[in-house]
């Protein structure tokens, strides 16, 4: 029987090519929205997918596509994998990491650099016509070179962001998470350790980079807005989930912190309907790995997966290991 493999949503043909020349391919160039009984119906005869960060493996999708043995997501995140259930039923997962980590984190700073300087506010103004002088205080924004910038998720991503920021604009970096770098990476990457709270009263900028957990839901509510300063931007690269979008917004609107720049969004693609509103807000459509060259990296990367695991039983990034040698696994 024939190995086949579905690719979730519209993607690069050449990388189609590649996976045709050893699968039996369903893609879907035609971007067809999937509803939840479409999507766990497509993957009733996969023995593999090609999965985005948006499209759910969960108990259901499990219970229902019983051949199926690898999910490779075309993203480093891989909070769309219901973990626990992929293992229980011996379905290996793995995801796209290094690869994104330097686009990822130009974007971090594009972000920043766009939200402490105002550029989306003002571009608006001018394309709107209302441009008539100079003014010494049109769009005053906030410093970032010599500021202070805090990181909170340390992982590949956070150290790239952090190096730029210290060795390009001369930032001090402070940065929480669960783990500490070592004194060496520390060094590196011109970057201290310090407990949530200071750093959330101390930054000048506060970028998210944690991944998204139970744990790490709602990262930032109402009470760690309050304890930021009124100058203060925040920037979330992560997921969304990580912050409470209601309250942000409500933030923004009562000047309580300076700005955000957001890339991810609580149910995007979805937007809160108040962050639409306010002005203080960058908003771009969970892009910050999109560049041609990286998103190639990705695509290919989960073929890669998707060729090494049906040929050799092995692949380069799982996120679920165990399940390759454990007892369950689907054969
Ligand atoms: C990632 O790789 O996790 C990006 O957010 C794209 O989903």
């Amino acid at each position: 029987m024939s190995i086949q493999v579905v690719i979730a949503r519209p993607n690069f043909p050449e990388v189609i090519e590649r996976l045709k020349q050893h699968f039996d391919v369903i893609d879907n160039q035609q971007d067809r929205p999937w509803t939840p009984q479409s999507w766990s119906e497509a993957l009733t005869h996969a023995d593999g997918v090609m999965t985005t960060g948006a499209d759910p493996v969960n108990q259901v999708v499990l219970t229902n596509a019983k051949r199926l043995r690898i999910c490779a997501n075309m993203a480093v995140g891989y909070n769309n994998f219901d973990l626990p259930a992929m293992t229980a039923h011996g379905v290996v997962g793995t995801n796209t990491p290094d690869v994104l980590t330097e686009t990822t984190a130009d974007f971090g700073f594009a972000l920043l650099m766009a939200t402490a300087r105002r550029i989306s506010e003002s571009e608006h103004f001018l394309r709107s016509g209302q441009w008539r002088e100079w003014r010494y205080d049109m769009f005053a924004g906030t410093e970032v070179h010599g500021s202070t910038l805090g990181i909170i998720g340390m992982g590949r991503i956070g150290q790239g962001i952090a190096r730029r920021a210290s060795k390009g604009f001369g930032m001090q970096v402070l940065y929480h998470n669960r783990s500490q770098l070592s004194p060496e990476m520390e060094a590196e990457c011109g970057a201290r350790w310090v407990d949530k709270a200071t750093l959330l009263r101390e930054a000048d900028h506060v970028m998210l980079v944690v991944p998204y957990s139970a744990a790490t839901h709602h990262t930032i509510v109402e009470a760690e807005l309050a304890q930021m300063k009124p100058t203060a931007t925040l920037i979330n690269l992560a997921r969304g989930g990580i912050v409470d979008d209601a309250a942000l917004a409500k933030a923004l609107k009562e000047r309580r912190i300076a700005a955000a720049g957001l890339d991810v969004f609580e149910g995007e693609p979805t937007v809160h309907p108040d962050l639409l509103t306010v002005t203080n807000v960058v908003l771009t459509p969970h892009i910050a790995s999109a560049t041609v060259k990286t998103r190639l990296a990705m695509a290919n990367l989960a073929a890669d997966n998707l060729i090494q695991y049906f040929q050799h039983g092995r692949v380069l990034t799982p996120v679920n290991p165990d399940v390759l040698n454990a007892p369950q696994r689907r054969v």
